[in-house]
């Protein structure tokens, strides 16, 4: 199968949209992700994807904590903004973010949850690593509802049942 044509069908699967945020807190790297999924419940870990020269993935690796803020219907601004290298930071202080209790991990406020992780392991592939974290709280915010990407495209979900 040629990349472009799996880029194109993997795009018509909605997905959820994240942001990364790892410290230290006077230069906090914020990265959006879509490929977050769960890979074990009863030990709590989530998985996602970051291409190997990833910033993040080596502040993740170096620094050990980080969070996941699942972006809410209003902060597609947010996805843009970290979806680019010289992102521009003075959009947290705007949208809203905190460090978490003692551990002190950045986490964007407003969202409809946040996960406090600590990293595991990486799995090597070809052009990408695995990036496999181990939850241990979440901030739940019932009032707000996720951002969804699909086909390229942001949307928000609508109280219509099928
Ligand atoms: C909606 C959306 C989802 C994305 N999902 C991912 C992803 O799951 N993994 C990834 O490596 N990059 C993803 N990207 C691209 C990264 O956000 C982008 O390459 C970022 O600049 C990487 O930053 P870094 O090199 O500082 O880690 C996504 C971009 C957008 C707009």
């Amino acid at each position: 199968m040629k990349s472009q044509d799996f880029k194109n069908a993997m795009a018509i699967v909605p997905t959820s949209v994240a942001v990364v945020l790892v410290g230290p807190q006077d230069r906090i790297r914020a990265c959006t992700i879509s490929s977050l999924v769960s890979v074990d419940v009863e030990v709590p870990q989530l998985a996602f994807v970051l291409k190997s020269e990833s910033r993040t993935l080596l502040d993740i690796t170096r620094e050990d904590f980080f969070s996941i803020s699942i972006l809410a219907e209003t902060q597609k601004p947010l996805a843009l903004e970290f979806s680019n290298s010289g992102s521009e930071h003075s959009l947290l202080d705007v949208f809203g973010f905190d460090f978490h209790g003692s551990s002190q991990i950045p986490y964007l406020k407003k969202t409809p949850v946040v996960f406090f992780c600590t990293f595991k392991e990486t799995v090597k592939l070809t052009h990408s690593r695995i990036v496999i974290a181990m939850p241990f709280s979440a901030l739940f915010n019932n009032k707000v509802r996720p951002l969804v990407y699909q086909n390229r495209l942001f949307y928000s979900l609508s109280e219509n049942s099928v």
